[in-house]
């Protein structure tokens, strides 16, 4: 398992390096990350290379058996390529260009960029390609992060355009499938399109939606095109990965697509950043671990994993005394197999100097590194079992077509689409069953329960590949304002919601109604869940039932009795229509209800305790998690605060 940090050598005197490298042996480090921001080291001018400083670095690393997984420095273009070519920076909402001075300032469509890249990564690869020592290569740093996923420069329009008339082939086709002649935007030429920059009220919403298709394009495209740089030129000697940022369904990118070219996927997990008074809840943490291991079904890297507090100009909560230990056993159970904190010492100058890392200014080994050095002691043991394959019968299906059409109409202020995606999760793992996060382009075949957050732009492929799970036997659960809307992103016309799957749900939805901020709609249970209430928020379907069985209804005057949740018979297997956005608890019942009638692996725990088993043959590894502040008692074991044991 390579276990490590990510170590800036060029942020110290060289001096430093020795005694750096002989603490990190000591702390059990394995491999360090290296080299993606020091684009001025390799080329300090144009066309000029020199590699001397990182030859040195890996010497150094290669004597203390220290593997190197090497950054491509694209994330930070040098000051004399944007001197030269001011042209490369991105244009912001408002057709600004951002300034040099930040990071990843850089277009995407940039065909100037693009040179320069094959020039700097070539050079760079070509130089350690028969590295041994070096076991990874990290396109760029965290693609499309910091809005620089999105960019509305001449280019970028230029290619947008393209990009349709790729797509659509004639004119004629875009009008009709973004419906223009809705307040007279027919087109006549492809060259008449706008980009979605800031005009008075909004774009046309189909529009918008081949917008982030493209964008999504264009990251991969770029993504794609350095990654087929390093493999043209290292084979299978080296992989190829890419730190892959937090955010997911915020980013105008689709995970997934972007990192579908390298050989493993790798992510930089935070569950406390800049400002923030608490880290993000353990269910929301261990969510993006399995989105993460969902991109290729497989196990994945960490290349950033958070020891210190973390801002930039604000900084974010301390994590308390082994908490951020407990992040890194909790990757671990989740399919991390290969983990690097972020970082070895902290900057002490630039705009990260108070993104701590497990050294601080003062040099000295504290807290942090005792901490970093007993969970890398103590990991190694389980090598062998980390390595084995996750399997779930429960999955959560996420579009990022749909995560996107919310974004541009999220219909309510206080609707987001990962809050509804960890609405459906959140019970799952509150009874500590093992989920998949998958798009919905995977195949269904291996699980038993598919959970389908706020489905509301869908396909007849996915209508048919829902009611072919459901007659198997399949259980799935839905939520609000599924299928109303097309690929395009435009309403169905002359179906019934939710269009296609009405029949499949047993419940016809003739009235619906926006939940702002504050506002609750009281709820009630009948049948199973009789005398148990909770309230509606974000949104609620006014549900008929036909021939599904109302689970809760709605009891405030005019909708007194119409259903909220319902339940419905097909085939061999059950629909569960989720009609508002109800509590927790509400949610948590109906899981267990379908995870006992599924027969699948559970366990109740306290709030705050994480149950994760791992399998390989006959071995059983059990990790308890505690991630509250408080002792606990955990399958008859004692849990200091944030203590985590691994029972095998
Ligand atoms: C990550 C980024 C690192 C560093 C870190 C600070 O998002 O990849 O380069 O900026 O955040 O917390
Ligand atoms: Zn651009």
């Amino acid at each position: 398992m390579y276990l490590g940090v990510d170590y800036y050598p060029e942020h110290w005197n060289k001096d430093m390096m020795d005694s750096d490298i002989d603490r990190m042996l000591i702390m059990g480090v394995n491999t360090v990350r290296i080299g993606e921001f020091a684009w001025h080291i390799m080329e300090p001018k144009e066309g000029y290379f020199q590699f001397d400083f990182f030859d040195e670095v890996i010497a150094k690393l290669k004597t203390k058996k220290i593997k190197v997984i090497f950054g491509t420095p694209t994330a930070t273009p040098p000051a004399w390529l944007v001197k030269k070519h001011p042209e490369v920076l991105l244009k912001d909402e408002n057709l600004n260009r951002v300034s040099f001075g930040g990071r990843r300032e850089y277009c995407f469509n940039s065909d100037i960029y693009r040179r320069y890249t094959k020039k700097i990564v070539t050079e760079l690869v070509a130089h350690y390609k028969d590295e041994d020592n070096i076991v990874a290569w990290q396109v760029d740093n965290e693609l499309g992060h910091e809005s620089s996923d999105l960019c509305y420069c001449e280019e970028c329009h230029k290619s947008f355009r393209s990009f349709l008339q790729n797509k659509y082939k004639s004119i004629e086709e875009v009008n009709k499938a973004w419906g223009t002649v809705f307040w007279n935007h027919t087109y006549n030429e492809f060259d008449e399109i706008p980009l979605p920059v800031k005009t008075i009220t909004v774009h046309n919403p189909a529009l918008q939606l081949d917008f982030q298709r493209f964008r999504s394009k264009s990251l991969k495209g770029y993504s794609d095109f350095q990654v087929g740089l390093i493999k043209e030129i290292v084979g299978d000697n080296q992989l190829v990965t890419t730190n892959l940022p937090g955010g997911f369904f915020e980013k105008s990118f689709d995970f997934e697509a972007l990192q579908e070219k390298c050989d493993i996927a790798a992510y930089d997990n935070y569950p406390v950043w800049g400002g923030l008074k608490e880290p993000v809840p353990p269910h929301a943490i261990a969510f993006s671990h399995d989105f993460i291991r969902g991109l290729k079904d497989k196990n994945y890297w960490i290349l950033e994993e958070l020891m210190g507090a973390q801002g930039h100009t604000i900084i974010g909560y301390l994590p308390r005394p082994n908490q951020a230990k407990m992040w890194a056993y909790q990757a671990v159970a989740h399919g991390c197999e290969g983990l690097l904190f972020f970082r070895w010492r902290g900057a002490t100058f630039g705009a990260e100097e108070f993104c701590y890392g497990i050294l601080d200014q003062d040099n000295i080994e504290g807290r942090k590194y005792y901490e970093v050095q007993s969970f890398f002691e103590d990991i190694k043991k389980y090598d062998e079992i980390l390595k084995s394959e996750i399997k779930a019968e429960v999955a959560l299906v996420y579009d990022y077509d749909n995560a996107w059409a919310w974004r541009i109409q999220p219909q309510s202020t206080t609707f987001n689409y990962l809050n509804e995606a960890q609405r459906l999760y959140k019970p799952f793992y509150s009874l500590n069953t093992t989920i998949d996060v998958i798009s919905e382009k995977h195949n269904f075949d291996k699980y038993k329960v598919l959970l389908l957050p706020v489905m509301m732009v869908t396909d007849e492929e996915i209508k048919i590949r829902l009611e072919e799970f459901v007659k198997r036997g399949g259980t799935i659960i839905l939520s609000f304002r599924a299928s109303i809307k097309d690929r395009n992103n435009n309403l169905y016309l002359g179906q019934t919601v939710p269009c296609g799957l009405s029949e499949l749900a047993g419940i016809e939805i003739h009235e619906v109604e926006s939940l702002q901020e504050d506002q609750l709609v009281p709820v009630q249970g009948r049948g199973n869940f009789e005398g148990k209430s909770t309230y509606g928020t974000v949104w609620r379907d006014i549900i008929d039932c036909k021939t599904a069985e109302a689970l809760y209804v709605y009891s405030d005057k005019f909708y007194k009795n119409k259903a909220c949740i319902t339940v419905n018979n097909y085939g061999k297997g059950k629909v569960y229509y989720i009609g508002s956005g109800v509590g927790d608890d509400v949610l948590y019942d109906i899981s267990k209800e379908i995870i006992g009638e599924k027969k699948i692996d559970f366990i109740e725990t306290a709030e705050g305790i994480e149950i994760y088993t791992r399998t390989i043959k006959d071995t059983k590894c059990t990790f308890l998690i505690n991630h509250t502040e408080e002792d606990q008692i955990a399958l008859g074991n004692k849990l200091e605060p944030y203590q985590v044991k691994i029972l095998s």
